[in-house]
Formats: C-alpha cells, structure tokens, sequence
C-alpha cells in the first residue's frame, strides 16, 4: 500500500481532494464511493471548494455511500444521508439521483441489500473508494470478526464502535446498534481506495492494518490485498508505524505524490 504522512488533517484533507479532484479530471463520469464521520468532512470541504472556486464538476459524478444506521430516517441528524446532503451534497452540482446511500428504514433489507450491489454493478463499479478507518481497524461497518469476503448486508455494531460514535447522540443508548454496511469484498472490488487518518486515537488501528497480518479482527488489514490502495495520514495517525522512514522516504521520490 503506498503510504503518504502529512503533517496536518489540513494537509491531508487536501491531498485526498486532489486524490478524487485526478480522478474526475480523467473521467468526469466517474463513480466514489463515500465515507461519512470526522474524517472525511475536511475533505468534503475541500472538494466544495474546489467546486465554488476552481469549477470541480460533479454533474456526471456518481456516489454511493459506504453504510448507514438502521433504523434512522433520513432526515434523522445523525442519519449518513442527513450528514452527507449537509456536508457534501448540497453544497456541490451533482444531481440528486446520482448520490446513493444505503437505506436504515426499508422493510426488506436483503432486498436492499442485493438492489445496492446490483446498482453499483450498474453503474460500472467504483472508480475510487473514500475510506475512514475506526479505532477497531473497521472500515465501513465491517467489525472486527467480519468475514473478509463479506457483501452489502446488515452488521451488529461492535461495542467500542458504539461507545466511539456516542459523542454525535445525546446518549450511548441511542446510537442504533444495527448498521447496514458495503461488505469489505464490496469495498476491495472499487478500481482505485484512499484510507484516510487522522490523529492519536487511530494509530494502532493503522499499525495493525497496514504492517500487521491480514486478519478479520482488523478488516482494514485486508486493503493489503488491493493493488491499488493508498493510505493518507497525519503524523499522530502514523506514530506507530514501523516503517515510517521508508515510507516517507519513497514519498520524497514520488513526483506525483498528492
Ligand atoms: C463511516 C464509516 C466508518 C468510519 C469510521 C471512522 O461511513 O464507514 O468506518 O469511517 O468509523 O469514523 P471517524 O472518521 O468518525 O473516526
């Protein structure tokens, strides 16, 4: 996996907006995959920069949204579709129908489940998969124990997931213990991945995915596997890499590193 360290989330918010921003450039019709949480906001606001003041298009762009609660409508505040039109969606031109994320209210989700795969099979696959990682080493909801092969299907929040994503609810009894969740065989058949991280909290997450064994206990460990996966991380997010000067030192070689 090629690793790139900043020195800011600043910093890395803009390289992976450059990231998605070469992406578009080579095909304007291209279609992300999307991660809600802390992390990607900076690069959200990045990219509703890029549209305002560069002219970055989504018009022909195509989304869909890694996973959201069960059992939230959409116009909940804590809901992934509620947090993506207030952070990202609204504020650029792609058009409505173009932006998926899975549904926490239908009555039949294996259904859904099967419709949300199909659809992205539809729309030619995902050119360039947007991922946080959780301080379980999760990508998407794909907890710890999850099976590496695994598709788009309902997952039980691990305890620590929940008690991490407590500080947006008003209580840990109301974050929602049920998820519904791109599985991470979905996750590893997108064309190009960016891992996004930042901060202190993340790094033994980070150690474990990127320099540990691939193992279900931390599911970003299987991005290992991609040939095309690229992690971008603050300094806190990457002290506990062991290989930090070889990374930093091929990244001093790389002319197009973002
Ligand atoms: C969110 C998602 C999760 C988060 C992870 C990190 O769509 O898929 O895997 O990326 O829980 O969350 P933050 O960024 O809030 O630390």
């Amino acid at each position: 996996m090629e690793v790139i360290v900043k020195e800011t989330y600043e910093q890395v918010s803009q390289a992976a907006a450059r990231v998605v921003a070469r992406v578009l450039n080579a095909k304007p019709n291209a279609v992300l995959g999307l991660a809600t949480g802390s992390t990607p906001l900076g690069l959200y606001q990045e990219l509703i920069r890029m549209h305002k003041d560069e002219g970055l298009d989504f018009s022909q762009v195509t989304t869909f949204n890694l996973d959201e609660y069960v059992g939230l409508p959409k116009s909940h505040p804590q809901s992934y579709h509620y947090f993506m039109r207030e952070n990202l969606l609204k504020h650029i031109n792609i058009p409505k129908q173009n932006a998926y994320i899975p549904s926490g209210t239908t009555d039949n989700y294996e259904a859904f489940c099967a419709w949300y795969e199909q659809r992205i099979r539809d729309c030619g696959g995902i050119d360039l998969q947007v991922l946080g990682i959780g301080g379980d080493g999760h990508i998407a909801f794909n907890e710890p124990s999850s099976s590496l092969g695994s598709r788009t299907r309902i997952k039980t929040l691990a305890r620590q997931t929940i008690e991490d994503n407590a500080r947006f609810f008003n209580s840990p009894d109301e974050v929602p213990i049920y998820a519904i969740t791109m599985g991470v065989g979905t996750i590893l058949e997108a064309r190009e991945i960016v891992l996004l991280a930042n901060g202190e909290k993340k790094a033994q997450a980070v150690a474990n995915a990127l320099e540990g064994p691939i193992t279900t206990m931390n599911t970003a460990s299987a991005l290992q596997l991609h040939r095309k996966a690229m992690c971008i991380l603050d300094r806190p997010a990457a002290g506990k890499l062991k290989m930090l000067d070889y990374y930093e030192w091929i990244q001093a070689k790389m002319p197009n590193a973002p």
